[in-house]
């Protein structure tokens, strides 16, 4: 995430924020320090339009996700809009969506949402929830 919205996160959550450990990283520089329960992403999956990019996210999401973990991402939908933050993007239905994450990943549960943007757009989300393959 921005470092700008993370210090408007912070500054919302006033003291609270000591309670979250804040990280600022580049997902292709990232190396996790330990393994987390619960990793969630929200558009950003999305932005990663070359197959080596989503490799490099996968090996990410496999060395930070601990055994038992769950893994939450959102992307555009199929048939939602093709930029996003006035980047291409690459949309996915459910199926598409988990196919990525085969056979590392399990399919647990998956959501369609028609997301309303502050400026009262509509943006079609497509939400996989998976867990580790053992
Ligand atoms: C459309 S915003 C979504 C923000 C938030 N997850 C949400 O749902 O409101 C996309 C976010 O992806 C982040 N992002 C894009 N490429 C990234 C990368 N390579 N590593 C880490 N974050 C990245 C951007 O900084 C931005 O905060």
């Amino acid at each position: 995430m921005s470092k700008v919205a993370l210090d408007n996160t912070k500054a919302r959550l006033g003291p609270t924020a000591e309670q979250v450990h804040w990280l600022h990283r580049d997902i292709f520089d990232w190396i996790p320090e330990r393994r987390f329960d619960l990793w969630h992403d929200r558009a950003v999956f999305h932005f990663l339009m070359d197959a080596d990019e989503r490799e490099s996210y996968l090996h990410v999401l496999r060395s930070g996700i601990a055994p038992g973990g769950w893994v939450i991402i959102a992307t555009f939908d199929a048939h939602g809009p093709t930029h996003c933050s006035g980047l291409p993007v690459v949309r996915y239905s459910p199926t598409e969506l988990a196919q990525i994450f085969a056979p590392h990943f399990n399919l647990i549960d998956t959501r369609s949402e028609e997301h309303l943007t502050p400026a009262g757009l509509v943006q079609p989300f497509t939400w996989v929830t998976l867990s580790p393959s053992s």
